[in-house]
């Protein structure tokens, strides 16, 4: 074992204060990443605030941090992928079993052994595993991605979470050129599925509470915006949608969307609030609409959307911040005051 600097939160109220934590030293499959940025995901907050304490408890103290790029430092004698120097990224996963039926299709992220890179049982060390608001991290090669050489390091971190889990759905649901495509919610996950369902040839339209937000919605790649609490505009996009991608963090109305999609629409949830979302029935009937939900993405789909970005020449708009700032970071999170993602840069945590 060795100790890295981190910071952590004590209780659901507490705000982030420096550390220090163990991590364990390589094992043969494994590899060992200096970490250089860490995003900050709507669902650190939820985690670190026990809001889905129904689901999973939070473990205190937390350390969140899922969106993680870095350099690798050192690599255990089975690993082929990476050597030391290079860069490496890890996402929202750090283990599964890889023999499980959902493993060999590819969709880890639904193994009933699958281990989250913080708030989870850590089968090495014992208590719960630390994510990446820390200076160095440990994880099995399986599990870390190949970030492509001409992106923007700060800004790839958060297509780790933000990327894949707006990436996933897209692809699934087949959106291509001529769909009308929803985004609902231009947070972190919203701008990306922006970027995403623009660079895929759909007709864009960006639903948000933030008037604000218009005219970076369009730069981003939105071909039209609705501030969701106008009724008039909202209905002239009645019956209108193959596809829509809620990214809301927070208890909202999916009525008023469901009625927007087309015969046979998909709405998918990727936004994950605390407390159930009511769903009036006849919002689903008529139209024979669909809902569903989609987890983040299986680590052979992260790795085709971080080359898909790379082929595409595409980040996340990140506001990079010395791990300092972190409180109040997640202050202004919480009021969606961000463009559109938070990058920790990790160099200011060796300052302390
Ligand atoms: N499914 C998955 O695998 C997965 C992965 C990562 C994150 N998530 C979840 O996805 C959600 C979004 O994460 P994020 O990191 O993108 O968060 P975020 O950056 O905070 O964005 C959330 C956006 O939701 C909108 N919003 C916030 N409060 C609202 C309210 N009361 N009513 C209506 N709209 C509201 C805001 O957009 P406007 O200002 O444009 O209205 C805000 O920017 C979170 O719940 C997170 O836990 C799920
Ligand atoms: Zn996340
Ligand atoms: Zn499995």
């Amino acid at each position: 074992m060795y100790n890295t600097k981190a910071y952590s939160a004590g209780s659901a109220t507490s705000p982030f204060a420096p550390t220090v934590i163990s991590r364990r030293d390589p094992t043969e499959h494994d590899v060992q990443i200096e970490i250089l940025f860490c995003g900050i995901c709507h669902s650190d907050l939820h985690t670190v605030r026990n809001e889905w304490s129904d689901l999973m408890r939070t473990v205190y103290p937390c350390i969140p941090g899922h969106e993680i790029v870095g350099r690798v430092t050192k690599v255990g004698s089975a690993v082929s992928k990476f050597k030391p120097g290079g860069i490496g990224a890890v996402g929202c996963m750090v283990d599964s079993d890889g023999t499980c039926p959902e493993c060999h299709a590819g969709f880890e992220q639904f193994c009933p052994n699958m281990v989250l890179t913080y708030n989870s049982p850590d089968k090495h060390l014992g208590g719960v595993t630390y994510g990446g608001y820390s200076d160095s991290i440990v994880v099995d090669e399986r599990f870390v991605l190949r970030v492509p050489s001409n992106l923007d390091l700060a800004g790839a971190a958060p297509l780790l979470c933000a990327g894949i889990t707006t990436y996933s759905p897209m692809r699934r649901w087949g959106v291509t050129r001529d769909k009308k495509v929803g985004v609902v919610g231009l947070g972190g996950l919203g701008h990306m599925g922006v970027k995403f369902a623009h660079a895929l040839g759909a007709h864009v339209v960006v639903f948000t509470t933030s008037p604000h937000k218009k005219e970076d919605a369009l730069r981003l790649g939105a071909d039209e915006v609705v501030v969701s609490r106008h009724a008039d505009a909202m209905q002239k996009h009645a019956s209108s949608f193959d596809f829509i991608l809620d990214a809301v963090s927070a208890d909202h109305d999916i009525n008023a969307y469901l009625q927007l999609l087309r015969r046979d629409g998909n709405l998918t949830l990727v936004g994950a609030p605390a407390k159930p979302l009511a769903v009036a029935a006849f919002g689903l009937l008529l139209g024979r609409r669909s809902l569903s939900g989609s987890l983040i993405g299986g680590i052979r789909e992260t790795q085709e959307m971080l080359d898909f970005c790379g082929a595409h020449n595409m980040t996340t708009d990140v506001e990079v911040i010395p791990i300092q700032k972190v409180n109040e970071a997640c202050e202004r999170l919480l009021k969606s005051d961000v463009k559109y993602r938070f990058s920790i840069d990790m160099a200011s945590l060796k300052s302390e």
